[in-house]
């Protein structure tokens, strides 16, 4: 796909489960692989950027085995890695190259490192300078200070402090101190400068602590690894959600209203981007912190207010500011953000040239950007993304100020999160709820208003067609609530092209008989049944936005529809259209019998417990008991293009 066009957004809300941190997955399979023991590490990342890093490691030689859903084993090498001669590819990956040169520099190997073309323009002569002190054998093959880079085996002696600079990228600084313990001898890191993004620095000694090593360190100007330490597998391991990626939803909440909760950090986290919250709220937005979770909310009052900050502290999470500052109340300056420079991009430049597009006034500074945003967002720009995720995904935000955006090149967000946009969407496309009774015609209404906008359509009745027809194929009691639930949650189920599959048969057909329509009925009312298709429900809500049909929509599965439709028919008006339905498909039909069928079935609904059949307050009635079909479609139109002003 080489652009994605963003719809105007207006409302952000609901909840996300955050993919495993990049900074805490990627260090934790290097720490696991130079261990002693096996580790399974669980909810890691599962990206580009982690891609290269088992690529690599797995190349030179350590056993790195898939347990299935985001668990991995790695089989530690004792800090010795078996292979002593290998080429790496190393992408884009910073938290990938870095680390991994200082380990191998030490292994006593012939590696050669390179990456892509971008990644060949980032510094690395501050970690090389360091390695090259204590007599480790490194050479540029391409411009001297970046890579690629090319290791031999050296004898490695550590007599006085290394000296490292750590102005740059704190990832030199976390490179050494994770390889250092495999010289076995004490080692003394001195910076030479002021230390950037010190937060990083913590992850690294909360991590190797975890595998046994401790680091004393004295301020953030001297660090000593004690000789004799070696790193030993915790056994089980979690990476906790990513900080970072946490930013753009908690954005999101405080842009468009909220609240939205992302789950998977919270007030534990040992990521320093969770303070990347402390920023939002400064901006006027309401936080609330769980020990698992962050939740944002718009201001009580008015917009999102102007600030000044030094950011230093959050490096990646603060380019979700600097798009938050499109909806401030006046001009936002991010100060300290020099490391901008020599990331994935120069990200102060794309920034200012992005933000321009969207109508801001940008000043821009060799370590600060201020940026006056505009009354009104210019609608329609196209945002470049220079092959860095983080501008595809703050810049994906500006939507929610009700204006088309297009961001080129939407893939680049798999180095970090590959699932990003379908996450967004999930919070905050837009969705048409269409509710009412059995046969008051709302699929077909439902389909033709979802095709006239152009937005997907769910048939949530289906699904409940479909849970029913498994358990009939099943044998599993239809009063059987657990038993049905179970098949609920993992239905195999799929829609293509207007027929409804079940485990790859066409069931189509199958599922609109009576004893299908029936048995939906009674597992509908199963509150277990109901649960486990939430999610399921929820999953349909995709860009550039979703008309949902079914009898909770409104109510329970998307509260927050921008639409909401109660779609209903006199019970005679809806058994004469599915009598007529019957005989054109040259079924038997009895006209009495489904009469009375529909009204036992409208009576059930309406009383059960679990989502019983009712017009939410916030709905409107649409009565097509006298409309033929293009004329219920044109009134539900009317609704929502009215609730979409
Ligand atoms: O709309 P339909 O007739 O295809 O729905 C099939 C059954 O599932 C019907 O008994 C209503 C029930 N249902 C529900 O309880 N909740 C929904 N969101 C959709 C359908």
């Amino acid at each position: 796909m080489d652009s994605l066009s963003l719809p105007p957004l207006r409302v952000a809300s609901g909840r996300v489960r955050l993919p495993g941190s990049k900074s805490i997955s990627n260090r934790m399979l290097l720490l696991a692989a130079l261990a002693q023991g096996s580790t399974e590490i669980h909810d890691l990342l599962d990206s580009d950027d982690t891609r290269v890093m088992l690529a690599a490691l797995r190349k030179v030689g350590v056993g790195a085995m898939a347990l299935g859903a985001g668990a991995w084993r790695v089989e530690g090498c004792g800090g010795v890695f078996p292979v002593k001669d290998a080429d790496l590819f190393m992408g884009n990956a910073g938290t990938a190259i870095r680390p991994l040169t200082a380990a191998l520099a030490l292994s006593g190997g012939h590696y050669r490192l390179s990456g892509v073309a971008r990644m060949h323009e980032r510094p690395i002569g501050d970690l090389v300078d360091g390695l090259l002190q204590i007599g480790a054998d490194v050479r540029y093959t391409g411009n001297p200070g970046f890579p690629p880079l090319a290791i031999h085996p050296a004898s490695v002696k550590l007599a006085g402090p290394i000296r490292l600079r750590g102005d740059v990228s704190s990832q030199f600084l976390t490179a050494l101190l994770m390889a250092l313990p495999l010289t076995g001898a004490e080692a003394v890191i001195e910076m030479t400068t002021e230390l950037i993004s010190r937060p990083y620095i913590e992850i690294t000694l909360n991590l190797m602590a975890r595998f046994g090593v401790t680091v004393e360190r004295e301020g953030w100007q001297r660090f000593t690894i004690a000789a004799g330490q070696r790193y030993r597998s915790p056994g089980v391991l979690h990476v906790e959600g990513d900080a970072s990626a946490a930013s753009y939803f908690l954005a999101a909440g405080a842009i468009g209203d909220g609240p939205v909760r992302v789950e998977g950090v919270g007030s534990g986290s040992i990521q320093g981007d969770v303070r990347f919250a402390d920023a939002l709220q400064r901006m006027g937005a309401r936080i609330e912190w769980g020990e698992q979770f962050i939740e944002a909310r718009g201001p009580v009052l008015g917009k999102l207010k102007a600030f000044d900050l030094d950011l230093n502290h959050i490096p990646d999470a603060a380019m979700t500011l600097a798009v938050a500052a499109l909806f401030a109340d006046g001009r936002c300056v991010l100060r300290n953000i020099a490391s901008w420079r020599v990331k994935e991009t120069d990200r102060i430049a794309a920034m200012a040239t992005e933000l321009r597009k969207l109508g801001a006034t940008v000043e821009e500074g060799a370590d600060y950007l201020a940026i006056s945003p505009a009354s009104n967002l210019v609608p329609g720009a196209a945002i470049d993304t220079y092959d860095d995720h983080r501008m595809a995904m703050c810049f994906s935000l500006a939507a929610l100020g009700g204006v088309p955006v297009t961001i080129n090149d939407p893939q680049c967000v798999s180095k970090t999160f590959p699932d990003y946009f379908d996450a967004l969407a999930e919070i905050t496309a837009p969705v048409i709820a269409i509710d009412g009774p059995s046969a008051s015609g709302k699929g077909t209404v439902a389909e033709r208003v979802a095709a006239a906008l152009g937005y997907h359509y769910l048939d949530s009745g289906s699904l409940y067609r479909l849970t029913a027809l498994a358990a009939l194929q099943a044998a599993v009691a239809l009063d059987d609530e657990s038993g049905v639930a179970a098949l609920a949650g993992s239905l195999p189920a799929s829609f293509e092209g207007g027929r409804v599959l079940l485990a790859g048969d066409d069931v189509t057909d199958a599922i609109r008989s009576e004893k299908v329509s029936a048995g939906a009925s009674k597992v509908a009312a199963l509150p277990a049944v109901r649960a486990a298709l939430l999610a399921r429900q929820r999953a349909y809500r995709r860009f550039p936005g979703l008309v949902a049909d079914g009898r909770d929509m409104g109510s329970v599965v998307f509260p927050t529809a921008v639409a909401k439709v109660f779609l209903t028919a006199a019970a005679e008006a809806r058994a004469e259209r599915r009598y007529k339905q019957l005989i054109a498909k040259g079924m038997p039909a009895n006209m009495h019998a489904l009469l009375q069928d529909l009204q036992e079935r409208d009576a059930r609904d309406a009383q059960r417990s679990a989502a019983p059949l009712r017009q939410c307050d916030d709905a409107d009635l649409v009565d097509t008991t006298r409309l033929d079909i293009d004329a219920a479609v044109a009134a539900v139109m009317t609704i929502v293009k009215r609730q979409q002003q």
